[in-house]
């Protein structure tokens, strides 16, 4: 059974990392590129990387009708930004495909929330409840089931993963997270912005956004308290590296009473023992470890005062990939009842 995949927004960072994953996946095939554009635009002349790669009548993007996009797909990805994806997601499940959705329009639980972080309403609020959440990791039954996943935001995705264990075990306190982020610039999409110029961004490393007012503060929070079982308030403080790709998250936690180092160590290994994308660390991980794999890297220290002592967790993934078009893949592998693995590396 070879799976059948189009990509919505084709134009941009994450559909382009799809295209390539898709284009070397073995049990699926990129099948129709769907764009707002007109006249239609030919991928391989806007990402020359394409060039004999895509095949003359796929390269050329076709409407985004979701009729036609059924007729020739099992599965669309939607890599737009938040708003337009819930504008085009139920027609698209009305037309019997599955969705995968990488913007942040079903990944909130909350409609207030969503029109309170994103200040637009959420025009399909009805639809939140059925969306499944994409992290595999910790949704992976769901996921299998699910018409609708919301593929998780990047740093969300690491913070997840190297905080949920933590209080899942007990060793640290759900009261208060703190989570120093640094990304990329593909983080911030392929549209032009003057303060990604090239001369803006080389040489240059700085916080931005509102601090603690982040729009992935919020998501951040409804996983952990999924993992917690109450509410877990985080300060989330986004930095932008003047890299291309690659996400490094360093993370202080308050340890509970008693708690050492190898314990914590110890949580992260029986968590993650099984997964695939996971790779649990002694030294803390370095981006360029991760960039172009589907994998997490992970370390976790207890230092500080014996009397007022720390966590420090670390979480290293590419943003495109682990934190976006590769963790798409991986819950499409699970739709659809491929190896989980397939595609990727
Ligand atoms: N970049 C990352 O690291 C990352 C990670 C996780 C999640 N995400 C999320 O994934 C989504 C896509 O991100 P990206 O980085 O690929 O963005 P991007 O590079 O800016 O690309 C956006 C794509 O959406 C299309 N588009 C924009 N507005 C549209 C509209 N109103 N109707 C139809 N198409 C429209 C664009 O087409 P045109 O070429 O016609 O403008 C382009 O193909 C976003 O929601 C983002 O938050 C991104």
């Amino acid at each position: 059974m070879t799976i059948r995949a189009a990509i919505v927004g084709p134009t941009g960072y994450t559909g382009l990392f799809l295209t390539e994953l898709l284009l070397r996946h073995p049990g699926a095939a990129l099948t129709y590129l769907a764009s707002r554009r007109e006249p239609p635009v030919d991928l391989r002349d806007e990402f020359p990387r394409l060039h004999g790669r895509l095949d003359d009548e796929l390269a050329v993007s076709r409407p985004i009708d979701p009729q036609a996009i059924a007729a020739a797909a099992d599965v669309a990805f939607l890599c737009l930004p938040h708003k337009a994806a819930m504008e085009h997601t139920p027609a698209l499940l009305d037309a019997g495909l599955r969705v995968i959705d990488l913007s942040a329009d079903y990944r909130l639980r909350d409609a207030d929330v969503y029109e309170r972080v994103y200040d637009t309403p959420h025009e399909d609020a009805d639809r939140l409840g059925e969306a499944v959440y994409g992290l595999p990791e910790l949704f992976r039954d769901q996921i299998r089931g699910a018409q609708l996943v919301a593929n998780p935001g990047c740093y969300p995705t690491a913070a997840a993963l190297a905080v949920a264990p933590l209080i899942h075990a007990g060793l640290v306190s759900a009261d208060r997270v703190i989570v120093n982020a640094a990304s990329g610039v593909t983080g911030a999409g392929r549209k032009e912005k003057a303060h990604l110029h090239f001369p803006e961004q080389s040489q240059a490393y700085m916080a931005y956004g509102a601090i603690g007012g982040h729009r992935h503060q919020p998501e951040i929070e409804q996983t952990l308290e999924h993992a917690a079982g109450r509410p877990v308030p985080v300060l989330f403080v986004p930095h932008l590296l003047p890299i291309d790709r690659g996400i490094l998250e360093t993370i202080y936690l308050d340890p509970t009473p008693g708690v050492d180092e190898a314990r914590l160590m110890e949580a992260y290994h029986r968590a993650y023992a099984d997964e695939p994308f996971v790779r649990v660390k002694r030294d803390p991980p370095n981006v360029k470890h991760v960039v172009d794999t589907n994998c997490c890297d992970l370390s976790v220290r207890l230092t500080g005062p014996a009397d007022r002592p720390t966590v420090v967790a670390f979480a290293a993934e590419d943003n495109m990939i682990k934190g976006a078009s590769g963790q798409a893949i991986q819950n499409m592998n699970l739709m659809f009842g491929l190896d989980e693995t397939a595609g990727l590396r």
